[in-house]
């Protein structure tokens, strides 16, 4: 374990959750000491779950600064609600949404010189791994957003690694196969980079109380992106203090 990243521990509410959920997590979340803690909740609650307890971060913002973009939520809007963190480029929004890799990139660029942290998801599907393409896939992922990034991408970026045939599906890779990608992603950025040393890369995809330990007692598993079991304050507990 490297003790130079603290850990960090980040929720995923996706659509899901309601103000009586966020009043429970607001008593019931014990944060340790050594583990950031991390709630993204649905654009809504933003303003509401402000809270001295845990950090609170969007699931998406725009790529764009401002204007005709209706639905949207600017990079701006999220900082004036406090909000330190943006999911970006998740798996769903790409699906859902039809999110390129260049989308994303454009989407982290303008995130990139504001107060707010983003956390890149990248992650292949089932016929990726089952190709032996993981590594190639991801590397694509994430050179478009270097591409579109100056230096700060190293010292800024959270990376989350979510291989899609593992979220919300219970199967979770084994820590071994989530350390091989997580070490290559670490490597790759390495090169280019010494900085990437410090970078954080989460695990998602099924991870819960039970397996949240072996998993984060990876060598290049700096923390979790977690979905469902973000949703109970109970199992969620556990795996934050499964980080400490
Ligand atoms: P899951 O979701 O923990 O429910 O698999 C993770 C995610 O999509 O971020």
């Amino acid at each position: 374990m490297n003790e130079a990243r603290k850990k960090l521990i980040a929720g995923n509410w996706k659509m899901n959750g309601n103000r009586e959920l966020l009043d429970v997590f607001a008593q019931q979340l014990n944060v340790p000491e050594n583990v950031d803690v991390l709630l993204c909740v649905p654009a809504p609650y933003l303003a509401l779950a402000s809270n001295a307890k845990f950090k609170v971060g969007a699931q998406d913002c725009s790529a764009h600064e401002k204007g005709a973009h209706t639905g949207d939520v600017s990079v701006a809007m999220l900082q004036d609600m406090s909000v330190g963190y943006v999911i970006l480029g998740h798996s769903e929004r790409r699906q859902d949404h039809s999110e390129c890799n260049d989308t994303v990139a454009a989407k982290v660029a303008q995130v990139m010189h504001s107060n707010i942290t983003p956390i890149l998801c990248v992650g292949e599907p089932l016929e990726v791994r089952e190709a032996g393409d993981v590594f190639s896939y991801v590397q694509a992922q994430i050179d478009a957003v270097l591409s579109a990034c100056d230096e700060t991408f190293f010292d800024k970026v959270v990376i989350a690694y979510e291989p899609i045939w593992a979220i919300g599906t219970g199967k979770t890779a084994t820590p071994e196969q989530a350390q091989e990608v997580h070490h290559f992603i670490r490597s790759y950025l390495v090169q280019k980079s010494p900085l990437a040393q410090k970078m954080r890369i989460l695990y998602g995809g099924s991870m819960n109380a039970s397996n949240a330990e072996k998993l984060l007692a990876q060598a290049d598993i700096d923390g979790g992106l977690i979905g469902g079991a973000s949703l109970k304050v109970d199992d969620f507990n556990i795996i934050c203090q499964a980080a400490s």
